[in-house]
C-alpha cells in the first residue's frame, strides 16, 4: 500500500479536504436521495461525513487502518467504517446506493474490478444506483495530463500537492501516476513525499466490456471535467472525471 494511504494518511486527508458540498448535493439527487449508502475505499471519510449530514446511513470500508482511524475521528459516533478489501467483503446487509469518487477503482486490476462488482451487486438493493468516477482515455485523443497542482492547509500545516501522469501504456493497460506532497509549513515543513502509483488504464472500449461482463449496466455517463457542470455525455466519451451511473443488470 502507498505511504499516502498508510503512514502519511494525515497528509492525504489535508490535501484532499476540499469543499465537496455541491458535488455531494449532485450525487445525492442522482442516487435518488437514498436512506443508506456504501462507499468502498472510503479513505478518511470526507464523503461519508457529507452524506451522513444529509441524514444518510453512510457506511464505508477501506484497506488502510490509518485512513479508517482518521474517518473515525472525523465522524465520531456516526462512524460506520470497517477494515475490508473491496474485492472480497461481506457486510451482511444491503444498501440503497453506493458511490466511488476520484478514480479509486483505478487501483484495481481488471480481475479485481470484476470481483469488486460481484461483491457490490450482493450489497445493493434492486434498483439501487452505484455512481463511480472513473476516467477513460484512448490513444487517438490522449492529451498528456498536465497534472493537478494545488495547495491546502489545516491549522499550522500547509502543503503543496502535485498529481501527474508519469507514463501511459495502452498495450499493458497501465497508467503510471506520480504524486508529490511537499510540506510547506508546520511541524513537518520541508518533507517531500513522492510516490508512483500503477493504476489500471481504461478506454471506453475496455470499460464497456468490463461493465457488460459484470452484474451491472451503465444507464448514464456524466462529465465532471468542467467545475460545477456535469453534462450527460455519450458512453464513448473520454475524460479524467467521468461519472458512470451503474444499476444492477438483473
Ligand atoms: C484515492 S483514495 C480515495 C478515498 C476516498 N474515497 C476519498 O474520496 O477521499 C483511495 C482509497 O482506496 C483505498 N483502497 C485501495 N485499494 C483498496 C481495496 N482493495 N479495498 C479497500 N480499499 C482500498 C485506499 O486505502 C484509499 O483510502
Amino acid at each position: 500500500m502507498t505511504k499516502l494511504y498508510s503512514d502519511d494518511a494525515e497528509l492525504y486527508d489535508i490535501a484532499f479536504d476540499w469543499d465537496i458540498e455541491e458535488e455531494v448535493d449532485w450525487l445525492y439527487e442522482h442516487l435518488g436521495r437514498p436512506a443508506s449508502l456504501l462507499e468502498p475505499g472510503c479513505g478518511s471519510g470526507r464523503m461519508l461525513e457529507s452524506f451522513a449530514r444529509r441524514g444518510v446511513d453512510a457506511v464505508g470500508i477501506d484497506l488502510s487502518a490509518p485512513m479508517l482511524e482518521l474517518a473515525r475521528r472525523r465522524l465520531g459516533e456516526r462512524a460506520a467504517v470497517s477494515l475490508a478489501d473491496m474485492t472480497d467483503f461481506d457486510l451482511g446487509r444491503t444498501f440503497e446506493a453506493a458511490v466511488s469518487p476520484i478514480n479509486t477503482l483505478l487501483h484495481l486490476t481488471p480481475e479485481e474490478l470484476a470481483a469488486h462488482f460481484g461483491c457490490m451487486a450482493r450489497h445493493l438493493e434492486p434498483g439501487a444506483a452505484y455512481l463511480v468516477q472513473v476516467g477513460l482515455i484512448e490513444p487517438d485523443s490522449y492529451d498528456p495530463f498536465a497534472g493537478s497542482h494545488w495547495e491546502a492547509s489545516r491549522g499550522d500545516m500547509k502543503l503543496r500537492a502535485d498529481w501527474s501522469d508519469e507514463e501511459i501504456d495502452f498495450e499493458r493497460s497501465v497508467s503510471r501516476q506520480r504524486s508529490r506532497i511537499e510540506v510547506l509549513a508546520g511541524p513537518r515543513a520541508g518533507e517531500v513525499i513522492e510516490e508512483i502509483h500503477d493504476m489500471t488504464l481504461w478506454t471506453p472500449e475496455t470499460w464497456a466490456s468490463a461493465i457488460s461482463s459484470s452484474p451491472f449496466r451503465e444507464v448514464a455517463t456524466y462529465d465532471a471535467g468542467k467545475k460545477g457542470e456535469r453534462p450527460l455525455v455519450d458512453q464513448s466519451a473520454t475524460g479524467g472525471l467521468l461519472w458512470h451511473q451503474l444499476v444492477p443488470a438483473g
